[in-house]
């Protein structure tokens, strides 16, 4: 993703936190629209929920540039979905409820160049989510 993109993803970040709660709504009614088994994976209390998902999110953005403070965090988070038994499709709805969310939020300020920003966004974390040790794995042994 380009340093445009990053920065437009961080300005809008700024424009959803005072509407955080809505964003969350938005995405999981969305996401339970799009993946209605998925429900019964969330066993814990949803509006917890919600707000883990959004500080995870602005710690994502926040560190956006920043691959060696991220990556490491982003990988167990994926660590974890998997114990939950998260499948691809989910992260592919889960994608079109963010961007969904982020529209209905922003309005008129969800530009192309804003929509095409957040989804590579959301690619970059879920990649690093499901990919992170392989590229690294030299540098993981122990031994080398
Ligand atoms: C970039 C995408 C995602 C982010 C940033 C994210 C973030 C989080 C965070 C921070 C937690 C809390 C973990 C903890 O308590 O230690 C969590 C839990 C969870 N996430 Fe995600 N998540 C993402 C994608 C998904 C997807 C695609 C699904 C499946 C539809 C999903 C389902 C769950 C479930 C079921 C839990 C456990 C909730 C519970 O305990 O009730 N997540 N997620």
């Amino acid at each position: 993703m380009t340093t445009k993109q990053q920065e437009l993803v961080r300005t809008t970040f700024a424009q959803l936190v005072p509407h955080e709660g809505r964003l969350a709504d938005l995405l999981y009614q969305e996401l339970f629209r799009l993946e209605p088994n998925a429900k019964a994976l969330f066993r814990g209390d949803l509006p917890e929920q919600q707000k883990k998902l959004m500080r995870m999110l602005r710690v994502a953005v926040e560190n956006i540039d920043d691959p060696a403070q991220l990556q490491p965090m982003l990988y167990n988070l994926g660590m974890i979905h998997k114990s939950y038994g998260i499948e691809p499709h989910h992260f592919i709805s889960f994608g079109a409820a963010l961007n969904s969310a982020i529209r209905t939020v922003l309005q008129e300020k969800f530009t192309s160049e804003v929509e095409e920003s957040w989804s590579a966004a959301y690619q970059y974390f879920v990649t690093t989510m499901k990919n992170f040790p392989h590229s690294d794995e030299q540098i993981q042994l122990p031994h080398n």
